[in-house]
């Protein structure tokens, strides 16, 4: 993959609108509620969504910030994930909405979702900018999510190879690469 081409998949345009719009859906799905709402971001990569998708909600939302270990292999899909760090204690009376970059195998979001039930949220929806739904093995349903790719690795807007391209303003795709 060293050599790969860098290729655009979503333009900063396109993202743009589609966010705008994901904001108008939940906008309407929490605009009645009385209770708080809260964004989970997990971190690194959904930072930028996050940003964006925040700004285009015309709700009041609160914002906490979730870092998550990585853990091997689909042999875990009972287990929960350890929170390296987060930012928030109890969640009790909360409408939480955790934001990821992107759901591929659906492992990492489902086992999240599962361990926020420690936190006693009133309710827990789940937001993407991304869904690789070729790679999906998990039955999450997303509540929210911006595009469907398939079977490429994608990189830039929050998402990494090696801890790189986080910080384009698009998402790419590295050409070649079909993992
Ligand atoms: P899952 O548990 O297979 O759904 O993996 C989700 C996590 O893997 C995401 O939060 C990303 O951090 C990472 N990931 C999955 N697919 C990609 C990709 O195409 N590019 C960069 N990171 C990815
Ligand atoms: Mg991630």
């Amino acid at each position: 993959m060293a050599d790969a081409q860098l290729k655009t998949l979503f333009t900063e345009e396109e993202l743009s609108k589609r966010i705008k719009e994901m904001g108008q859906e939940i906008t309407l799905d929490y605009k009645d509620k009385a209770e708080p709402v809260v964004i989970i971001s997990i971190l690194k990569g959904a930072l930028p969504f996050t940003a964006d998708l925040m700004r285009a909600i015309e709700v009041p939302v609160e914002l906490e910030v979730l870092v998550a270990s990585s853990y091997g292999g689909g042999t875990e899909t009972s287990g929960k994930v350890e929170f390296k760090y987060h930012s928030f204690k109890d969640l009790s009376g909360k409408h939480v909405i955790l934001v990821d970059d992107i759901i591929d195998s659906g492992y990492t979001l489902e086992a999240i979702g599962r361990t926020m039930a420690d936190y006693n949220p009133l309710s827990v929806a789940y937001c993407t900018c991304l869904s690789n739904t070729a790679r999906r093995e998990s039955d999450l349903q997303v509540n929210y999510n911006g595009f469907d790719i398939s079977n490429k690795f994608v990189v830039g807007y929050g998402l990494d190879y090696d801890q790189k391209y986080r910080d384009l303003s698009f998402v790419g795709y590295l050409e070649g690469d079909e993992a």
